[in-house]
């Protein structure tokens, strides 16, 4: 974009429609970290505990000069739906309702979070999923549809989401991934733009994965989507352009959460002090549902795409050479059943500083996974539907705060510094409500 049309860009606050009306949130995939989120908004709406972890729930924002004292909460700034807006519906082969899903992950206590909401919980039964044990190897079940194609599975697909808008009365409905993470593919021909892809979709072809049928049917409802795995799913041309022409927001992909979430707030600190980093083992143990679907080598090698990236960008290590030219990083996962949801993951960072002396740092974070997990799906839905509403169409960068492996368009490189992410997600905002970006500068206060 030429300098002139940038700034007028800037100048230009969208309109945004009204957030009233009821707000569908849709989730293939009814596993931990998708019960988690359905779970926790009702206790948080009953005032039984606090949406911790959520920026559109808990954050302020800073606007104008520090002098003026103006921090509002996000939530007051932008015009983002309440949590009593929301409404939740699912998809997953496995027939389990939102209370047996989430029972069955042992992520939340049963006695404390589950038996009080039951009711409400039993109330959420997935649909039938589009499902194909050729993308995800390790689990199984019977609650999928049958067609005759793909393009039948996504028609399939666009009714269960229009009967859902209708049957809830929601004004508007946003769709994010919580499935299994799918097998390792890359954008091939059959992706490259929408002809080919729907043709593809006819032709049963395998590079059409069951996460890109769900995003296709989105997408052609008008309905925002993010992917919170690592797979592919929108993160091909052709959805990306039928995203844009549609004016439909899209964001991915792979939840930030444990490991990579501390691997992302500690790799810009170490860079920014000029600190070397010679090496980064990485390794946990989980024992979930995904733990299982992450031991087969073709989810795993996805995950590990997803996983690996993050460091490259940050540290950059071709601008660096000296301090990040030979790193070694190495991520493993290991499933551990005894552990369910209750993952350990180990780094240890082989860092040097001033003349080369060597320095070690461990990390040994005994974290929840879906716990860090649920507060992104619910800011995500809220922000998505407020992206949608100010006609922002196509990928939403300003989003990547949440995901370990960004959605940038081709040709740009990923965001991957925490930072840098949430202040650009909070100057996005700060541009949504007609605000004054910050920059940080201030040499204001002393003239
Ligand atoms: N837990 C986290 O913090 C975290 C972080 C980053 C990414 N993720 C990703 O989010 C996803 C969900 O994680 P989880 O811990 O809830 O896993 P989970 O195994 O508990 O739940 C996934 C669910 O998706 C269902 N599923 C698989 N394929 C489907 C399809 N085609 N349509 C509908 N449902 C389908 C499975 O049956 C399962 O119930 C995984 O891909 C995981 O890698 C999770």
């Amino acid at each position: 974009m030429p300098p002139e049309r940038r700034k007028e860009y800037v100048a230009q606050t969208p309109n945004i429609s009204s957030p009233d009306g009821r707000v569908g949130l849709l989730l293939p995939g009814l596993g931990a970290v998708a019960t988690t989120v359905v779970a926790g908004v009702e206790a948080v709406r009953q005032g039984l505990a606090e949406p911790v972890g959520s920026l559109s729930q808990m954050n302020t924002i800073r606007l104008g000069k520090r002098t003026e004292g103006r921090a509002p909460l996000i939530r007051d700034l932008v015009s983002i739906a309440r949590l009593d807006q929301l409404v939740f519906g699912a998809w997953d082969p496995i027939p389990d309702n939102a209370y047996e899903s989430a029972v069955n992950a042992g992520v939340l206590d049963r006695h404390q979070h589950l038996d009080p909401i039951r009711d409400f919980l039993s109330s959420v039964e997935p649909m039938s999923a589009v499902f194909d044990t050729a993308y995800v190897k390790r689990l199984d079940g019977p609650n999928r549809k049958q067609a005759g194609n793909k393009m039948e599975l996504a028609e399939a697909l666009r009714e269960d989401i229009r009967r859902f808008k209708a049957d809830h009365d929601c004004a508007r409905v946003v769709m994010i991934w919580c499935g299994s993470t799918e097998i390792f593919q890359r954008a091939g021909p059959a992706h490259a733009d929408i002809e080919a892809f729907e043709q593809a979709m006819y032709n049963n072809d395998p590079a059409i994965a069951p996460s890109m049928v769900y995003a296709y049917a989105a997408i052609l409802e008008g309905v925002p989507y993010a992917n919170g795995a690592p797979n592919l799913s929108a993160d091909v041309p052709a959805l990306e352009a039928l995203a844009l022409e549609r004016g439909v927001p899209i964001a991915g992909k792979d939840f930030k959460t444990g490991q990579t979430l501390m691997k992302t707030i500690l790799a810009p600190g170490l860079k920014a002090r000029m600190i070397g980093v010679n090496g980064w083992f990485s390794t946990n143990i989980l024992g979930n549902r995904d733990g299982a679907v992450l031991d087969d080598p073709e989810s795993f090698k996805t995950k590990e795409e997803s996983k690996l990236g993050v460091l490259d960008y940050i540290l950059q290590p071709e601008m660096y050479p000296q301090l990040y030219g030979d790193i070694y990083h190495k991520v493993r996962i290991n499933y551990y059943p005894p552990r369910g949801d209750d993952k350990e993951g180990w780094d240890n960072l082989d860092i040097f500083g001033w003349l080369g002396y060597p320095m070690q740092i461990k990390v040994d974070f005994l974290c929840r996974d879906s716990i860090l997990a649920a507060p992104i799906v619910l800011d995500l839905a809220l922000f998505l539907d407020l992206a949608g509403r100010a006609g922002l169409g196509g990928i939403q960068e300003w989003l990547s705060f949440y995901f370990k492996s960004p959605h940038v368009p081709e040709g740009l490189y990923p965001e991957h510094d925490l930072f840098i992410q949430h202040w650009k997600l909070k100057n996005t905002l700060r541009w949504l409500a007609g605000e004054e970006q910050i920059t940080h500068l201030g040499r204001e206060y002393y003239e």
